[in-house]
Formats: structure tokens, sequence, C-alpha cells
């Protein structure tokens, strides 16, 4: 058995009966799955964050951020065209780096997925309590956190990840459609949010412009600040394009959609994001709004705009489940290829009546649910990003191994500029990945290590690749 065994790219896309996803999406449900995955946490809490890491200087860090994003995501739709199966990353790498690490890629993109998707809850879940208490029907202390935070188990996290499950169980194609309505309006608000703020730009705002310097430096609190450090966290607000890939197999034209899908739903997203960040630190002094869980709303109110700060935070209890379904969805797909490559159990990957993966999405909201219930927000975004950026680093890699080894295949989508492209994406990522704390290297580490052992110990042995399956 071979370390570099590898899927053929040209079976990628045959599957067995009974184990094969519907084809009911188009590019408008794509542009649309992509900003409902990239426009979520990061905009609406994450950006005061990155204020507070990096002083104004977070545009900076927005647009850092922004073009390792673009990078990553041209390589990704000269993937996702070329291998249009569920997967993503994974798929990719399985046929292009070999099996040993399609399956770390594969890993790191289950602790992605689930982590975005437990953190979105958890967000939600602040959001959605606010909103409770405002109309005089607080939660319990014990349902309304988990332990580390006094109380047992956060109940509307848990809810909103089984009700996301239900949506993808129904149907896809129902799901992506309500996921355009909820793009709709937290797009809106986010202009609302712009066309107010950006009117009281004032540039002595802008002053001191970097106060913690470029690359990180360790404040007095052990902590990685700088434009670096702050753009290591700000990743977390772009990211989401690649959730569309996952899509891939359900595409009715792939070529045409996913490339469409993918440039064009991140070129949107860092658009309305450097005006937000624009409009943000030119209206206010970025010091009042570091600290707070809804910086944007904050602004509007001291903007003296209550009516404005209701809509921008009202959005976010809406629209944050568009992240969640994107993501959940990413998921369960990323479970779906990997069961049906025989590395996790084969009845993970049967589909129901109506073409979607039952057995893996209710196993996903258990799992997910679990981890929402009890989890702490901050540190497991800083994690999400850590498995990200090793799959964005995979997809980049496959780009350019497979210009060398097969520069004739046809290519649907053929990234411009790939020998800049790609060595932009995997060093970008590589030194966001270094700027990130120190305890989340660790667990991302010990997170992979683990995999290794669950892979010699059961996968390795069971992959259909190894049974001569696809061989
Ligand atoms: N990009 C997504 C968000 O910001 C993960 O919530």
């Amino acid at each position: 058995m071979s370390w570099l065994r590898r899927k053929s790219i040209d079976l990628v896309t045959a599957h067995e009966e009974g184990r094969r996803l519907l084809p009911t999406l188009s590019w408008p449900h794509l542009v649309a799955l992509g900003i409902g995955a990239i426009v979520g946490t990061g905009i609406y809490t994450l950006i005061g964050v990155g204020a507070g890491l990096a002083g104004p200087a977070v545009l900076v860090s927005f647009v850092v951020a922004g073009v390792v994003c673009a990078c990553a995501a041209l390589a990704y739709a000269e993937m996702a065209t070329m291998m249009p199966a569920a997967g993503s990353a994974y798929t990719y790498s399985y046929a292009v780096l070999g099996e040993t690490l399609a399956w770390i890629v594969g890993w790191s993109l289950i602790l992605e997925y689930t982590l975005v998707v437990s953190a979105v809850a958890v967000g939600w879940s602040g959001s959605a309590q606010e909103f409770l208490a405002g109309i005089g029907l607080p939660l319990p202390a014990a349902l309304a956190a988990g332990p580390h935070a006094g109380g047992i188990v956060n109940l509307p996290a848990v809810l909103i990840t089984f009700v996301v499950a239900g949506l993808l169980i129904v149907g896809t194609k129902e799901s992506a459609t309500l996921n355009a309505v909820l793009v709709a309006v937290k797009v809106v608000a986010l202009t609302v949010f712009v066309a107010i703020a950006l009117p009281h730009f004032d540039a002595g705002n802008l002053h001191p412009f970097m106060p913690h310097g470029f690359f990180e430096s360790i404040g007095a609190d052990g902590r990685k600040y700088g434009v670096m450090a702050a753009a290591a966290i700000i990743f977390f607000a772009f990211y989401g394009f690649d959730a569309i890939s996952t899509a891939a197999e359900e595409t009715r034209n792939p070529a045409r959609d996913l490339s469409i899908g993918i440039v064009g739903s991140m070129l949107a997203c860092t658009l309305i994001y450097v005006l937000v960040a624009l409009a943000a630190v030119g209206a206010l002094s970025y010091a009042v709004f570091t600290q707070s869980a809804a910086p944007l709303a904050l602004i509007m109110r001291e903007l003296g705009q209550g009516t404005a700060a209701g809509i921008v935070s009202g959005a976010a209890v809406v629209a944050l489940p568009t992240v969640l379904l994107a993501f959940f969805y990413g998921q369960s797909r990323i479970f779906f290829v990997m069961s049906r490559d025989g590395l996790l159990p084969r009845s993970l990957s049967k589909v129901g009546r109506r073409g979607t993966p039952v057995a893996i999405t209710v196993f996903t909201a258990v799992l997910t649910g679990a981890l929402a219930g009890v989890a702490r927000l901050d540190e497991i975004a800083a994690l999400a990003n850590a498995g990200t950026l090793i799959a964005f680093v995979a997809v980049a890699a496959c780009l350019l191994v497979l210009r060398k080894r097969e520069p004739q295949r046809p290519r649907v989508f053929r990234t411009p500029l790939a020998w800049l492209v790609g060595p932009v994406a995997i060093l970008g990522c590589a030194y966001l990945f270094w700027s990130l704390p120190t305890k989340t290297q660790l667990w991302c580490l010990l997170w992979n290590a683990f995999g290794l052992v669950v892979y010699l110990a059961y996968s390795r042995r069971r992959s259909l690749l190894a049974k001569g399956v696809d061989a």
C-alpha cells in the first residue's frame, strides 16, 4: 500500500447508484450560498477584535486577508471546475497529492466546518437571547450558556443547529432558495451601515494608524498584536466561498456555475468588507468599539442612529443562520464523501429518497450541536481558521502540482498567473497560520495527530482505493 496512492481525476465524478447527490443548483444559488457563507460573524463581530489588535490599520488586515483569500479562491475555481464532485479540498487533494495528505486535509476541513457551525450557532444564540430579553422572555441562566460561562447548556445554539439540519434534510434546493432571501437581508443591512457611517468619516480617527506595527508583536498580556495578527483573525470573515465547491456535485452546469459562484461571491464580499471597515474606523475612534460584541450596531448608536442600530443587529439575528446553513451543508458533504471513499464508516453515505444524505446530516447535527451547547466562542473561531488555512494551502498546492504534472488536461476555468497566484496563496496562508495564537496552533497540531492515529488504525485499511476500487 503506497502512502501516495491517488484517486484518478477522471473517476472522481463517477459514483455508484444510491450514493449520488442530485444536481438541483445553478449559479445564482451558488453566489447566494457563497455570500451567505462568507458575510457573518466575521464582519458583524470580529471587526472589533481586529481593530483591537491592529488599530485603524485593521483596514490593511482586511486587504491582506482578502488578497490571500482571492488567490485561494482562484485556485479553488480551477480545481472545482476540473473535479466537480462533492468534497472540495479533500477530493482535489485525494486526486493530486495522495490519500495521506487528503486525509489530513479532510480532517482539517472537519475541524473548520464543525467549529464554524458551532461558533456561529453560539453567536446567533447571543443575539437571539438579546431579542428574547427585549420582549420580556429572558432564558434561565442554566440554559443560556455552557459551563464555562456559569450555565449548563447553550440551548438556543443547540436548537438552531437542529433547525438548520432539518432544512438540509428536506432538500438542498429549498434550503438554497431560503438562503438567497436571507442573504438579501444582511447585504441591505450592511449597505444601510455604510450609507449612514461613511458621511461621518473623519480622517482624525485614523491616527495613529498602526499603533501595534505590521508584523506581530507580543503585547503585555502575552497576546499577538499587529496588522498580521489581526489579519489571521479577520481571515474568518472571508472564507465560506470554499463551501460552494462542496456543492459541485449538485450543480447543473458545474463549469460555468462554480467559477461564477466562487470568484463572484468572493469579489462581492471583499468590496462590501472594505467599505464597511472604512466606514467603521472613519466614523468613530476604533478604541470605542473594540470590546463590543456588536460593533456595527454600537457605531450606529454612537452616531445617534437608534433605528439603524436596530436594523443592523436585527439583520444579524436573521442572517447568521445563512452562514450556519452553508457550513453545515459543507460539513455534511465532507463527511459524506470521506465515508463514500471508505475512510469513514460506509453506512454514513447512503442517500435518502430526496437525494440528500440523511444519516450524515443527523450525525453532523449531533456533533456540532453538542459542541455549540458547551463551547467558547472566541477560541473556536481561531481554531476554525487554522483548519481552513491548511485546506487553502492544499488547494493551491494541487493547482501547481497539476499544472506541472498534467499541463495538457483541459481546464474549464484557468487561474490567471497561476505561478504567482499559487505561491501567494500558499505563503500567505502559511504566514497567517504563523500569526495565529500559539495555543490555537498547538490544538490544530493535536487534532491532526489524533486524525493520523484514526487513519492508521481504521481508515487506511478500509479505504476503497486500498481495496482496488477506482485504483
Ligand atoms: N465568513 C464567515 C463569517 O464571517 C465564517 O461568519
